[in-house]
């Protein structure tokens, strides 16, 4: 098979699961139109990985989500859907006028007594969530810049407890996770060699179709 059929492949499969669960509901259509529309980059998770991640942090009774690089808040509502009324979710977003589109998209969908978007670098921001001990989450969401991804997942340590899931997005990128000789995929390989040595973490590298292969890494603390 060509490239160019493994793509077309690819894309076929990642739309017949959307036909199975789509059209999906307004206010994710909404979101994703308002993103659109307020020149954010379409680089949200997938329908398919959104429900996913809704999944797991049902699946784990999360009561406390942290989410690193909110973008329109599309996954932000995902996991905020998952959460009880008296949940949390913190999402930190480096730039100021994104976290603006999501906080009207999470307004929209009722949600924004339960999320809370953080403008500010992530590294500064989540140092100062472990200063002020605002742990621990039970699901961590890892999504933002991705030459920090160990450093996030070293601060995600401290404030994780027994059980709870340390999620990494775009962990394989189209294979380029392959290429040693791929400088901007080097942290993400580090990333995922941490999770699989480190014996306090539990993981598993789940490779993920969209136009492209891209991955969810999942790891639980034990
Ligand atoms: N989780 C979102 C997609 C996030 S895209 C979704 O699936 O819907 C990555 C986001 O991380 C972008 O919005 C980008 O502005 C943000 N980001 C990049 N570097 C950052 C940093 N150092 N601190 C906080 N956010 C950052
Ligand atoms: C891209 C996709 C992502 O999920 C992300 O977080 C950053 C970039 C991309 O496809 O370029
Ligand atoms: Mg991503």
């Amino acid at each position: 098979m060509s490239a160019d059929d493994t793509r077309e492949l690819l894309r076929e499969i990642d739309e017949y699961i959307d036909g199975l669960f789509g059209p999906s509901d307004e206010v994710l259509e909404a979101t994703l139109r308002d993103s659109r529309r307020g020149g954010l980059p379409e680089i949200n998770v997938s329908p398919n990985q959104g429900r996913l991640m809704q999944l797991l942090a049902e699946t784990a009774g999360a009561r406390r989500v942290l989410e690193i690089g909110t973008l329109g808040g599309y996954s932000a509502i995902h996991f905020a859907r998952a959460l009880p009324e008296d949940g949390t979710l913190i999402s930190l977003e480096l730039d100021e006028h994104y976290a603006s589109v999501a906080r009207n998209n999470v307004e929209r969908a009722g949600l924004s007594s339960i999320v809370e978007v953080r403008v500010g670098d992530a590294h500064d921001l989540l140092e100062a969530m472990i200063q002020n001990e605002d742990g621990p989450f039970d699901v961590i969401f890892i999504d933002a810049d991705k030459e920090s991804y160990p450093e996030y997942l070293e601060a995600s340590m401290l404030l994780v407890r027994p059980d709870s899931l340390i999620l990494g997005d775009n962990t394989i990128r189209g294979g380029a996770v392959l290429d040693p000789q791929d400088t901007t995929a080097r942290a993400t390989r580090e990333f995922n060699e941490r999770i699989a040595r480190d014996p306090r973490l539990s993981g598993v590298v789940l490779p993920l179709i969209r136009e492209r292969i891209d991955g969810l890494t999942i790891a639980r603390v034990v």
